[in-house]
């Protein structure tokens, strides 16, 4: 562990500056695309699924023939993937084997505010004491049952560390994975499934020359101070992409239709996805969902770009490319290695009865007069230590909004920089962007939204649910932690 935290205090600068020595990294497109695996409940008693995952370090070997040490739900990066019904109650025991406090989080969900992974609500390592910390904070040691209702349509949700200072360094280190909620609406759709719906979870990692990830950060230790210093005031970006955990993997396909459940879990990196080559016919993806939902009807894009945390929901058709094709999944935000990211080789003809229909589900938009309360929030940088939303750092027992349960409120963001920004509980629909209509990317049910530098944008969010103390704030990670977050408390 110590060495993959080695301390950058003296360097300043850049990341790259401190990046001398690197793994050896393969060739892109050369790695099969591993699939997550689905955990199975432990039990199920009173129409409840109990779920158990133990988070651990453990050593994998992502690049070729050296090994890096991870901290895995269930020793796996990505961590297992939990497929879960809608309206089905579960509970996820975590217990905690790392030597470092952990919070979980899942984001998208639903959650009554004491199972929400509140950044100070942690399980320390070892056994023995439960209880409350000076701040407030929830304390268990050693494990901890997180009760998750799922009260919520189907989408493609995803949990995660969330731990106060250190997100950046813990997520960095493994602790992600997917959590797919599915319901009826969903099952009577003729969109690809089984095999054709593939999960990608999508980040960014730099190895030092021993094959151990290289957070260049302080050490996130019970002792040690913060996550992240004024260093990384941008973010951690690597120079390897991963998808579910390979560096540039190729996955073999039919000739016919998948699903992709994008995931930005970088974090700080932002993609604009394409294909290349495209299909002559253009939109390469076919969006049938976006953060929290499926949509109304679908849309086709030739790009889609993500911030952390997004997830695009999107289907491509194999059936448009001869067989024998190898098609590569691109960023066009970045050239060189990092504009890379996986690879799709069409091996065979199949048969294939999926389609996009028309109509998906029933999408109801929320109109800018059922709104009762309006706020604004301003992202920002704090001269040069930090960042701020109106002007204050994160402060776990101060709360700057109180919506009532079950309002409807207009959220008006501006920044000075990219700031993919984040409600916990709330899902929201995008209203307007720099005075204008939403994006290409904003539509459907969002729990996170990438603001542009200096374009005001207003969501307008349903605080349904739960009562009690919850987070927003950015998620690139590295602004998470240097102070850009605040709660709000559902009255
Ligand atoms: Cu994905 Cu508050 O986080
Ligand atoms: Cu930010």
């Amino acid at each position: 562990v110590a060495s993959a935290l080695t301390g950058c205090s003296d360097e300043g600068g850049s990341t790259g500056a401190l990046r001398k020595s690197r793994a050896r990294t393969p060739a892109p497109f050369k790695t099969p695309l591993p699939v997550p695996s689905v955990l199975k409940p432990s039990r199920t008693q009173g129409g409840v699924d109990y779920y158990d995952i133990v988070q651990k370090p453990a050593q994998v070997e992502i690049l070729p023939g050296i090994k890096t040490e991870i901290w895995g739900y269930n020793g796996q990066f990505p961590g297992p993937t939990l497929t879960t019904r809608s309206g089905r109650p579960i509970v996820v025991r975590h217990t905690n084997e790392l030597e470092v406090p952990v919070a979980v989080h899942l984001h998208g969900g639903k959650t009554p505010p004491e199972h929400d992974g509140f950044p100070t609500d942690l399980i320390l390592p070892g056994s023995g004491w439960d209880g409350h910390d000076a701040h407030g904070g929830d304390i268990s040691r050693g494990s901890r049952e997180y009760h998750y209702p799922l009260e919520q349509p189907a989408a493609t949700l995803w949990y995660h560390d969330h731990r106060m200072d250190f997100t950046g360094p813990q997520v960095y280190h493994g602790l992600a994975g997917f959590h797919l909620v599915h319901d009826e609406a969903e099952d009577n759709l003729p969109l690809p499934k089984g095999e054709r719906d593939i999960p990608l979870l999508i980040c960014d990692r730099s190895f030092t020359a021993d094959g151990a990830f290289d957070y260049p950060a302080v050490d996130p230790s019970p002792k040690g101070e913060h996550g992240v210093t004024e260093d990384f005031m941008e973010g951690v970006l690597g120079d390897v992409i991963l998808v579910n955990g390979a560096p540039w993997p190729v996955l073999e396909v039919d000739a016919a239709r998948y699903r992709f459940r994008l995931l930005n879990a970088s974090n700080a990196r932002r993609y604009r996805l394409a294909l290349d080559p495209g299909p002559q016919s253009g939109n390469a993806f076919v969006q049938v969902g976006s953060d929290v939902g499926l949509l109304g009807r679908p849309i086709g894009h030739d790009e889609i770009q993500m911030a952390p945390a997004e997830r695009f929901d999107v289907v491509v058709d194999f059936s448009k490319f001869p067989v024998g094709t190898r098609i590569a999944m691109v960023n066009k935000l970045d050239d060189g290695d990092t504009g890379k990211v996986m690879q799709f080789h069409v091996v065979r003809k199949a048969s294939d009865n999926s389609r996009v229909p028309t109509k998906l589900v029933d999408f109801e938009p929320l109109s800018r007069s059922s709104a009762t309360v309006t706020r604004k929030f301003d992202f920002n940088q704090r001269s040069d230590d930090g960042w701020d939303i109106n002007g204050k750092t994160y402060d776990p027992e101060r709360d700057d909004a109180a919506p009532e349960l079950g309002a409807t409120e207009i959220w008006r963001f501006d920044g000075d920089a990219h700031h993919p920004v984040h409600l916990h509980l709330a899902h929201f629909q995008v209203l307007s962007r720099n005075q204008n209509d939403p994006g290409p990317y904003d539509s459907g049910w969002k729990d996170t939204i990438d603001l542009e530098s200096g374009k005001e944008m207003e969501i307008i969010a349903r605080f349904t649910g739960y009562r009690g103390r919850y987070v927003f704030h950015c998620h690139n990670l590295e602004h998470e932690d240097m102070g850009m977050m605040a709660n709000f408390r559902v009255m």
